[in-house]
């Protein structure tokens, strides 16, 4: 496998095509970069000897200093020149953002890449955003435009660099902190295979969501993702699944996408979790990178509002989980921590007038309570008794050691509730079967790393 670090961690970088005009992606990839990364950068531009305050060359081959890392944003047909000059300098990585490649049927431009570089210097793209942390960012979208998530424990990998920022954006402005990002485009050299290798072992990622078109070599790809996936949880979301889909996926990233079902049979062989959509990609993320494995599939919810509960109840039945009664133990302490009209059986109702004081304790009961292996909370944060107090009792329900997500449906007033809760790490979604299934992630990943 390609040391993919030379790629995040590193010593100086080359931007090549880096512009001195506002608006082109040359420039926006420079500006992020000199906002983020500490090490040494080099703007390569044929006619500016200065930009943005840095010291321009016109190659690759003026920077006297060692580099290890090329950033290409160069129109596609000069890209062969500005790789052979980064072989000659000695640079063991580049990402290649132009597109102009295999997706408008230039493959042999990349089977000409592929040459040259083979043994000499490793390839994220071409046709891509490249890669993306809170220290090192290249992404040629604008700050003021998308704002980058917090820093977290999920990394995402896709193939489609759309689909990979504006999840990021919609995340990040969800709250969700983000480890790494990288668009790997059209996957010339650097695909999924050696990128789930590598975040294998990345000690910030505990989960790793990915966006496929197609799998380049799917008997290495079970290889290495029934490795990794022992270890921390893989999520797929597998694109091109129809066939004017699969046409798509051909003239974005000149993929061949294959038929789904024998997708869906390599990532069950190689325990990848499948998703079906983009929602579910990072709704079972999240829970996976911030939740212990569940036991088994007995949950409980708890709820203050009938109605949701009888959501979650019949959506977490529709995947694969149960809602046993509470022990005999656990209903004693529970009655009387409810008035009359709460509701003991699973889902438990504290109903509308619940008090801070009145969920903390049937909370404590619940979790406690032997028969229940994780939990679903509902919190309609909008009912009167309720204070800012409740999210704190939710946060520190992570002292039990169990598993739990929490739903919060509403509006801005609640959404603050649940990005507060979120920041501490407790996985929030807006419906009940949103959380049901992210609950029932942690089940199936509990099934995957003991082998069953
Ligand atoms: N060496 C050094 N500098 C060079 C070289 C070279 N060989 N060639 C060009 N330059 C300079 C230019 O002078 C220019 O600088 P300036 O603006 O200061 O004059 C700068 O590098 C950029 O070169 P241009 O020829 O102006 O190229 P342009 O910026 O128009 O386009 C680009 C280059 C952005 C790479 C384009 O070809 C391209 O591929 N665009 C699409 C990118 C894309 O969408 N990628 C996929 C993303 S994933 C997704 O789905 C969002």
């Amino acid at each position: 496998m390609p040391n993919l670090d030379l790629f995040f961690n590193p010593r100086a970088i080359a931007v090549v095509g880096a512009s001195r005009t506002p608006g082109k992606i040359g420039y926006t990839i420079l500006e992020n970069l000199k906002m983020t990364y500490k090490g040494k950068i080099y703007p390569i531009n044929l006619e500016a000897t200065e930009i943005m305050g840095l010291n321009a060359y016109p190659s690759v081959l003026n920077i006297e200093e060692p580099v290890d890392l090329a950033v290409i944003a160069v129109p596609a047909e000069k890209v062969k020149y500005v790789v052979l000059e980064c072989i000659k300098k000695k640079i063991k990585a580049c990402c290649i953002i132009s597109s102009g490649f295999s997706e408008i049927g230039q493959k042999e431009r990349e089977i000409e890449l592929q040459k040259i570089s083979k043994g000499k210097i490793d390839i994220i793209g071409p046709n891509c955003l490249g890669v993306y942390s809170k220290n090192l960012d290249m992404l040629f979208l604008s700050r003021d435009r998308f704002k980058r998530p917090s820093e977290g424990n999920i990394s995402f990998i896709s193939q489609s660099g759309a689909v990979g920022s504006a999840l990021i954006d919609m995340i990040g402005f969800e709250g969700i902190g983000i480890s790494r990002f990288i668009s790997y485009g059209n996957a010339l050299d650097i695909g999924e295979i050696e990128l789930i290798d590598y975040l294998g072992k990345d000690t910030g990622t505990r989960a790793i969501a990915m966006y496929i078109e197609n799998i380049k070599d799917g008997l290495e790809f079970i290889k290495v993702a029934s490795k990794v996936s022992k270890i921390k949880p893989l999520v797929a979301l597998k694109a091109g699944k129809t066939k004017k889909g699969q046409e798509a996926c051909m003239s974005h990233t000149g993929a061949l996408a294959g038929p789904a079902n024998v997708y869906s049979s390599a990532f069950k062989q190689a325990g990848v979790i499948e998703a079906k959509t983009s929602e579910e990609l990072f709704d079972m993320a999240k829970s996976l990178a911030y939740q212990p494995i569940m036991a088994d599939n007995k949950i409980a919810v708890i709820t203050d509002g009938g109605g949701f509960g009888v959501l979650a109840a019949d959506a977490a039945v529709e995947f694969g989980l149960e809602l046993p009664a509470l022990t005999p133990e656990s209903l004693k302490p529970l009655r009387s921590a409810m008035p009359a009209h709460g509701i003991t059986a699973n889902p438990v109702d504290v109903t509308g007038d619940a008090s801070d004081e009145r969920f903390k304790r049937v909370l404590d009961i619940v979790f406690r309570d032997r028969n229940i292996s994780g939990v679903i909370a509902i919190v309609l944060p909008q009912i009167p008794a309720l204070t800012e107090g409740i999210v704190d009792i939710l946060r520190d329900c992570k002292l039990y050691g169990k598993p739990y997500v929490v739903c919060m449906s509403g509006g801005a007033w609640t959404q603050e509730k649940a990005r507060k809760l979120e920041s501490f790490g407790v996985p929030v979604y807006p419906t009940p079967e949103r959380a049901a299934k992210a609950l029932a992630a942690l089940y199936e990943y509990g099934k995957i790393v003991k082998g069953k």
